[in-house]
C-alpha cells in the first residue's frame, strides 16, 4: 500500500518541552550526592541523588542572579553557586545567601532552585519541563511490562561506562532527528542496505507492534553461529532482538549477541544535525568465557558496519530533502510483511503531527 505523507513545517522545540525525555540510567546515579548535567535545546538541567536518596531534576541556574550551579558530572553534599556562594541542599532549598540579613528584603524561605518533573520506567530516569504532563505509565501504557517481559534480566544489568563498547556513544549525525528515527522505525531498507545484518537476521520474520505512544519491534535472527555480522553464541546470546521506540527521541532495547541493553535519545541539534546519545548496559557477569571477545566484535560490527551506513544513508536523505523535485515521499505499509512495511514509521509521523497540533 502507497500513501503520501501530510506536510509538517514547524520545529519540534514546543513538543520537547513538554514531553517524557530519556536523561540517564538510575546506575549513574548511585553514588549518595551523585549528580550529572544535560540539556534539552537551550534548556540546562541536572539531576542530582538528594541525601533522603531521592533523585530530582533541576534547572541548572541560581534564582540569585542566573549563574550556572553545577557543571558536568560528580558528587557534592550541597551546591554552591560559584559568583555569590548562596548555597542550596540537594532537595533544592536556600541553606546560605552569605551577608543576607533580614533587612535586606530577601525573604530565604520562599527561595528554593526551580525543580522539574521525574519518571522512571524501570530504572531509566526520564524529565518533563512540563509539570502538569501525565505520568510516564499513563502517557505509554504497558511498556515498562513489556521490556521485562522480553527482557527479564534488564534491571540486573549497569551502565558499561566504557566508550569502547560501541553503544556507550554520542555521534553526530547530519541529518534531521526524524530522519533518523525513519531509519529506525523500518526494516524495508535491511536486506538492501545492511548486507551483513541481512545475513545474520530472518528479516522477512521482523514484526512492528504499536501502542500507545510506544512502537516494539521483535527481530529474530537466523539462528547462524557464523554469519557475515559478528558470531554468535547459541546457547548464552540474545537471539531475538527487541526494540522499542518511546515518543518522541528515545529508543531501546535489546541487541542479538551477549546479553545487554541500549537506551538512546535523540537530541535534534540543529534542523539538519542530530546528536545520539546512548547508555549500554551490561550484565555484572559475561555468560561465558568467550563472552568478551564477540561483545568487541559486536561493537566493532556496530560503529564500523552498521551504524555508519545508517549515519550514511540518513545523511544522504538528508541532502536529499533539500531538492527541489522532492516532495513528500510515500509510505509503503502492508501489516501483512512488516520486512517492508513503513507501518510504524508512519505511526511516528502520526503522532508527531498530533503533538504540533495540540
Ligand atoms: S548568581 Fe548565584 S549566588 Fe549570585
Ligand atoms: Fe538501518
Amino acid at each position: 500500500m502507497l500513501h503520501r505523507p501530510a506536510g509538517s513545517g514547524r520545529g519540534a522545540r514546543k513538543d520537547f518541552y513538554r514531553t517524557w525525555l530519556y536523561a540517564a540510567h538510575a546506575g549513574e546515579l548511585e553514588a549518595p550526592e551523585s549528580y550529572l548535567t544535560f540539556s534539552i535545546f537551550d534548556q540546562e538541567l541536572f539531576l542530582v541523588r538528594g541525601h533522603d536518596d531521592e533523585v530530582r531534576c533541576f534547572y541548572n541556574v541560581c534564582p540569585h542572579r542566573g549563574h550556572v550551579l553545577v557543571e558536568g558530572a560528580g558528587r557534592k553534599r550541597q551546591i554552591v553557586c560559584p559568583y555569590h556562594a548562596w548555597t542550596y541542599a540537594l532537595d533544592g532549598r536556600l541553606r546560605g545567601a552569605r551577608g543576607v540579613s533580614g533587612e535586606t528584603g530577601v525573604d530565604k524561605q520562599g527561595i528554593c532552585l526551580s525543580q522539574v518533573r521525574v519518571d522512571r520506567i524501570l530504572d531509566f530516569i526520564f524529565v518533563n519541563l512540563d509539570s502538569e504532563a501525565q505520568p510516564l505509565h499513563e502517557f505509554a501504557p504497558g511498556l515498562a511490562d513489556q521490556i521485562l517481559e522480553c527482557c527479564p534480566d534488564v534491571r540486573s544489568y549497569r551502565p558499561a561506562n566504557d566508550k569502547a563498547k560501541g553503544f556507550d556513544t554520542t555521534y553526530v549525525c547530519n541529518a534531521n532527528w526524524k530522519a533518523m528515527l525513519d531509519n529506525y522505525l523500518e526494516c524495508y531498507h535491511c536486506e538492501n542496505a545492511h548486507p551483513t545484518f541481512r545475513d545474520m537476521m530472518d528479516i522477512p520474520a521482523s514484526a512492528f507492534t504499536l501502542h500507545q505512544n510506544f512502537t516494539h519491534q521483535v527481530a529474530p535472527t537466523g539462528m547462524k553461529a557464523e554469519n557475515d555480522a559478528f558470531p554468535l553464541n547459541l546457547e548464552h546470546d540474545v537471539t531475538v532482538g527487541q526494540f522499542w521506540f518511546l515518543f518522541p527521541n528515545t529508543t531501546l532495547g535489546q541487541f542479538p549477541g551477549v546479553p545487554g541493553f541500549y537506551i538512546s535519545r535523540f537530541d535534534p541539534v540543529s534542523p539538519d544535525v542530530t546528536s545520539r546519545v546512548t547508555t549500554s548496559l551490561v550484565p555484572q557477569e559475561m555468560p561465558d568465557r568467550d563472552a568478551a571477545r564477540r561483545d568487541a566484535l559486536r561493537a566493532e560490527w556496530n560503529v564500523n558496519v552498521v551504524s555508519a551506513e545508517d549515519r550514511a544513508l540518513c545523511e544522504n536523505v538528508q541532502r536529499g530533502m533539500h531538492q527541489r523535485g522532492f516532495e513528500r515521499g510515500w509510505y509503503v505499509t502492508d501489516p501483512g510483511a512488516h520486512n517492508i512495511s513503513e507501518h510504524a514509521m508512519r505511526y511516528f509521523h502520526s503522532l508527531y503531527r498530533g503533538a504540533m497540533d495540540a
